[in-house]
């Protein structure tokens, strides 16, 4: 039988008002002067700010960090290490969406360390040349349901020489604790919290039609789908649902616990979108989904009408299919590219880009240069 390897070992504190317990999250951590780390949009709301009152009435001398772009760069990471040294800080809260979290967690990995950020790169064994001793402690706070970064091992960081996005992995980068609270995400726009809901669903799905034998994330994948299907719309339709907003937390930890077994084309195309035309990453996602399935079809029929069955559809490929259509017709998403738009211009790029993609890899089909193409061109004439 195939050989695997499986980590999932996140101590998760879950529900509304556990971020009452920071204090003692940060305590279990071995944490006592915490640099808070989040992106600079997030800094002022009430949410950060409600945070670091917590903390100080609690006595605990905490430090901001907020100079992160929506997409982290380097220069980011290192003005945050400077912060870090420089208070006199020993963890770090990494807090927000997917930026906070990510620098967060990079920042913390790369207190210590001596070499450069890029020689930690997720490519082979790199992550081995960081002293562990260096790593510094991470509690993760989410303040949306999308990501999951926060129950992941690696943060994304763009590369402003190359333009590229690339991963930052070593197994330390854990978070020690995280405060998962779903009364968090309540002032999110509308529109981030059905792209972000549906990031979570490409994580699920991803993962679950991803090749490989991973039974763990497979029924972890198909759990957090159904949780997506039930609770995004009803956070669509009242924002101040809570245990829908907790559902909605839930898968998207269930999203990237699954998806170290793989993602696929639906980030692989939306990756090199978003760099190029600065779209929501994932509402790109939401916009290429059912695209992905059509082309990815041969493989996943028997696999999606399994799921099917399992969300109480008829047990067909084609009732999940429109069953994505239906969810995605509720909540707005635009039906194409060009809704959202993008144009043709950089079609041959986006090919290039989408196939040497760290997930394409993933994709339950080989995704060539003519496969993403055709994906591409279904999204941006709307032909599923
Ligand atoms: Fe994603």
């Amino acid at each position: 039988m195939t050989k695997a390897n499986w980590n999932y070992p996140t101590a998760i504190k879950f529900g509304p008002g556990r971020i009452a317990e920071l204090p003692e999250a940060l305590k279990a951590a071995g944490i006592s002067r915490p640099l808070l780390v989040t992106d600079s949009g997030l800094a002022g709301l009430p949410v950060t700010q409600n945070t670091l009152k917590l903390l100080k009435d609690a006595g605990i001398p905490v430090g901001l960090f907020a100079d992160v772009k929506p997409n982290p760069i380097s220069a980011n990471v290192e003005a945050g290490i400077k912060v870090l040294r420089e208070g006199g800080h020993d963890g770090v809260i990494a807090f927000g969406g997917g930026s906070g979290l990510d620098v967060g967690k990079v920042i913390a990995f790369m207190a210590g360390q001596t070499r450069p950020m890029w020689d930690f790169e997720d490519i082979g064994d790199w992550w081995t040349r960081a002293d562990p001793a260096g790593i510094f402690p991470i509690v993760a706070v989410p303040t949306t349901a999308g990501t999951g970064s926060e129950v992941g091992r690696a943060g994304v960081i763009t590369d402003e020489t190359t333009h590229t996005k690339k991963v930052i992995f070593h197994p330390l980068m854990m978070p020690k604790v995280v405060i998962a609270d779903p009364e968090l995400t309540v002032g999110m726009p509308k529109f981030i919290t059905v792209g972000t809901g549906m990031d979570a669903l490409a994580h699920c799905l991803e993962a679950y039609c991803a090749p490989g034998y991973h039974p763990l994330a497979d029924g972890i994948a198909v759990e957090g789908i159904r949780l997506v299907f039930e609770n995004l719309p009803k956070v669509y339709a009242d924002p101040l649902d809570v245990e829908a907003r907790g559902h909605l937390m839930s898968a998207a930890a269930m999203g990237a616990t699954a998806f170290q077994k793989g993602l696929g084309a639906i980030h692989a195309l939306s990756h090199p979108v978003g760099a190029l035309y600065d779209t929501h990453h994932g509402m790109t996602n939401a916009v290429f989904m059912p695209y992905v399935l059509a082309v990815n079809r041969v493989a996943v029929e028997a696999k999606l009408a399994r799921l099917s069955a399992y969300l109480g559809l008829a047990p067909t490929y084609e009732a999940f299919l429109h069953a994505v259509i239906a969810l995605r017709l509720r909540l707005d998403v635009p039906h194409t590219l060009a809704e959202f738009k993008v144009d043709g211009s950089k079609r041959e790029l986006i090919g290039d880009m989408a196939i040497v993609d760290p997930t394409a890899g993933g994709n339950p089909v080989e995704l060539t240069k003519d496969r993403a193409l055709e994906i591409f061109d279904r999204a941006m004439e709307g032909r599923v």
